[in-house]
């Protein structure tokens, strides 16, 4: 598996894989600017909601140690991380890293060594904790599945969307590993192809039997009797279970429930927000119209002058979500009871 998100070893640098220029090439970017940072998120050369929150962190803790002696270390440091931070709204993991870094550098005190050995420290185990909390994850994951079961995925919550093993993915990983054999069908994911590009080739990489289909064959694979459970990362959940994620994660939701097969959805605590009472409240990203009328087309597709609608993310029912699988156990209808069990 790739190594996705690091910090160089003169800690000057993030470098991540350029997860645009996936899967035809294996380019690594090494960012050194607040504005590389911020682009890199935007641009989603770095995209999955755990990873831009453990790449934010790693980014704030590469820049605060450039911020001049002379200036005002905390009063920067804000002002980087809400930079940073207004990047994409729909993933709570950002603001969740981000403000784990502020306040890991206030309680550190006044001296500034202090504080950067501090945020040095918290990048560091907010990345290794997302290592074992996936891993977890794939544990409770596996509990839910048989052998020879075929599995339908949507967008790519694999190890590129967070540090190692993912989280809808994990456990198919895990299983894997242990000699399951999982048939997956992968969703293309319009617009920007991250079940085609990203999960399709770390499934195939790994040797798990992977079938890629459009977005619109959901429906014909799982009348056909061929998917026994949706397995789905997200970026934020809500205190009810609604659930944000890509665009499209709804639909397959509503197919699901048609066929009567179990929809799965899969994060890490850090992605509850609740706060955040309902989907309703929820700040759906809305994207470029490039990315509908051209994206990963050869050439312009629809008419220049077409209107777009761009929506990033959608919110998928609580009603419609079969169980929410964390690092620290499987919640089920109420969500609101559940939920607030298990979480930080
Ligand atoms: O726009 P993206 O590619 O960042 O969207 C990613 C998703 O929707 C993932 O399913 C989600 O972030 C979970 S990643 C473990």
């Amino acid at each position: 598996m790739l190594d996705n998100i690091r910090l160089s070893t003169d800690e000057t640098a993030v470098v991540i894989i350029d997860q645009t220029k996936l899967p035809g090439k294996t380019e690594y970017l090494r960012l050194t600017t607040a504005a590389q940072m911020r682009e890199a998120i935007i641009t989603l050369q770095v995209r999955g909601a755990p990873a831009i929150g453990i790449f934010a962190a790693y980014a704030l803790y590469v820049l605060a140690r450039s911020i001049p002696k002379k200036a005002d270390f905390f009063g920067t440091l804000k002002e980087l991380k809400n930079y940073l931070n207004g990047t994409r709204p729909t993933a709570v993991n950002l603001s969740y890293a981000l403000e784990r870094m502020l306040s890991v550098a206030k309680k550190a005190g006044s001296n500034r060594e202090k504080v950067l050995r501090a945020l040095g420290e918290e990048c560091k185990r907010i990345q290794n904790e997302d290592i074992a909390v996936c891993r977890s994850i794939a544990e409770y994951a596996l509990t839910l599945l048989k052998d020879d079961r075929g599995i339908l995925t949507y967008c790519n919550a694999g190890p590129l969307a967070t540090s190692r093993y993912g989280t809808a993915l994990g456990g198919i990983f895990l299983g894997f590993e242990r000699g399951y054999k999982f048939s997956v069908y992968c969703c293309e994911t319009r617009p920007l192809m991250q079940g085609a590009r990203l999960t399709a080739y770390e499934l195939a990489e790994e040797g798990v039997n992977t079938t890629l289909i459009c977005d619109n064959m959901a429906s014909r694979v799982m009348s056909e009797g061929k998917i026994h459970a949706c397995f789905v990362g997200c970026d934020r959940v809500a205190a009810n279970g609604d659930t944000a994620n890509k665009i499209g994660t709804s639909m397959v939701a509503v197919l699901a429930k048609h066929y009567k097969i179990p929809f799965y959805v899969f994060c890490p605590t850090s992605t509850l927000d609740m706060k955040c009472k309902s989907g309703r409240d929820i700040v759906i990203e809305t994207r470029s119209d490039e990315e509908v009328h051209t994206g990963y087309f050869r050439e312009r597709l629809a008419p220049r002058d077409v209107k777009i609608y761009n929506p990033a993310f959608d919110v998928t029912p609580a009603n419609l979500i079969t169980a929410i699988v964390t690092e620290n156990g499987i919640c089920r209808p109420p969500y609101e009871d559940s939920l607030k069990a298990i979480s930080r």
